[in-house]
């Protein structure tokens, strides 16, 4: 199709809620390539979502040949690698025990009922500039007024307090707090690592008012910092872990994971796609892709570390922020033309979220293109 009838034809019938203004049609690894055969280095991965890189063959052959035994059968019947995946991931996380859905944000909408449930109160605290969602609970913890205001009056109630503020958290939190919803780093905020000792102490006062430490990894997690949870990099034991994105390298798929004694009851949650066997076959494969990339994501971050530090990034794993201010769109443009894909997240950050199967070359020729470009707006430090 041409692309001023694609352009039309989105313009003309889907709603225009989001912003783009180029096509991807293929992808390999850390590469893609648009609909005019031009090929990037993807720093973008879906948003922290092809972990395992574009069209990984593991990833295809799990998906392929599940395809051909059983696509859907219902949460009524045992689904094919279900409680396989349940265990890798109780297993990874630390944690007991695990319910499956199909996004980030469901995720969010299960912790918030799952705390409510075991705790019996009623409304959750959040971080100024978290995100953890778009539907109706999702959106009343996520922080940004703008995409939050215009769908209130929201439910759960939530206070949002400073992130990395425990002092504010303290005094904000009391007997009607089910849980606090922590990212152990910002993503969609622009990567912004809290203080150390922070999320200790958002621990703390947790377990002194009875309200459960609900911590979102749904972009952090999977790998992303270089461990399987970026809470991981800290000793903090969370109660209930969201995951999301990279879990199954861009098949939908969403996780609460849970410790033990912090479950639903036979009817609380349901969902007819949650947990599917093409899902669960394609996170178990990206699981095992993760497994070999891992301990190669230390020295990648730290490339780019090195490659970066005139422009005092934020690196935690694969996660990197590097604010720019008003100028990110131009260098992301550059970027574009020049063959490399970034985005811009909240605040004028450009935000660095490349597949964790990245190689050292391709890390090399991204850093080249966007310190090209950070340069062009004057941005050397
Ligand atoms: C930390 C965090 N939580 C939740 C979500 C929502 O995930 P989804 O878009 O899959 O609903 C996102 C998405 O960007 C996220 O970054």
């Amino acid at each position: 199709m041409q692309d001023q009838d694609f352009r039309n034809k989105d313009a003309r019938y889907y709603m225009p809620v989001f912003s783009r203004d180029m096509m991807i049609t293929r992808g390999q690894g850390s590469r893609v390539w648009d609909a005019d055969g031009k090929e990037y280095i993807d720093c973008v991965a879906g948003i922290a979502v092809c972990s395992t890189g574009h069209c990984h063959p593991d990833v295809v052959s799990a998906i392929c040949e599940q395809s051909r035994q059983l696509i859907h059968c219902s949460n009524l019947y045992y689904v094919p690698h279900q409680a396989d995946l349940a265990e890798k991931l109780s297993h990874i996380t630390g944690l007991a025990r695990v319910f499956l859905c199909n996004s980030g944000t469901e995720a969010t909408e299960g912790a918030l009922k799952l705390a409510r449930r075991v705790t019996g109160r009623r409304s959750f605290i959040a971080f100024s500039h978290g995100f953890h969602g778009r539907t109706m609970g999702g959106l009343a913890v996520t922080h940004k007024p703008g995409i939050r205001e215009p769908f209130e009056p929201l439910e759960p109630k939530c206070a949002f307090v400073e992130y990395g503020d425990s002092e504010s958290l303290r005094k904000a939190i009391n007997h009607d707090t089910a849980g606090v919803v922590v990212e152990p780093v910002q993503g969609e905020a622009g990567v912004i690592i809290p203080p150390p000792g922070f999320l200790q102490e958002v621990r703390e006062i947790c377990d002194e008012n009875g309200a459960l430490m609900i911590v979102d990894e749904v972009q952090s997690g999977m790998g992303r910092s270089g461990k399987w949870l970026a809470i991981q990099r800290s000793s903090v034991q969370p109660d209930i872990v969201t995951l999301a994105k990279g879990i199954a390298s861009g098949f939908p798929m969403g996780a609460l994971v849970a410790r033990e004694g912090i479950e639903f009851r036979k009817g609380d949650h349901g969902s007819t796609f949650g947990g599917g066997p093409l899902a669960c076959a394609a996170a178990l494969a990206t699981i095992k892709v993760i497994e070999t990339v891992l301990p190669t994501i230390p020295q990648k971050a730290e490339r780019f570390q090195e490659a970066f530090t005139a422009y005092d990034p934020r690196v935690f794993g694969l996660l990197i922020g590097i604010t720019v201010g008003e100028k990110c769109a131009a260098i992301q443009q550059q970027c574009r033309k020049n063959g490399v894909l970034i985005n811009c997240a909240a605040d004028g950050n450009i935000r660095l979220v490349p597949p964790l199967v990245i190689t050292n070359e391709e890390i090399d020729r991204a850093v080249q293109v966007i310190d090209e470009a950070l340069g062009a707006q004057g941005l050397h430090r």
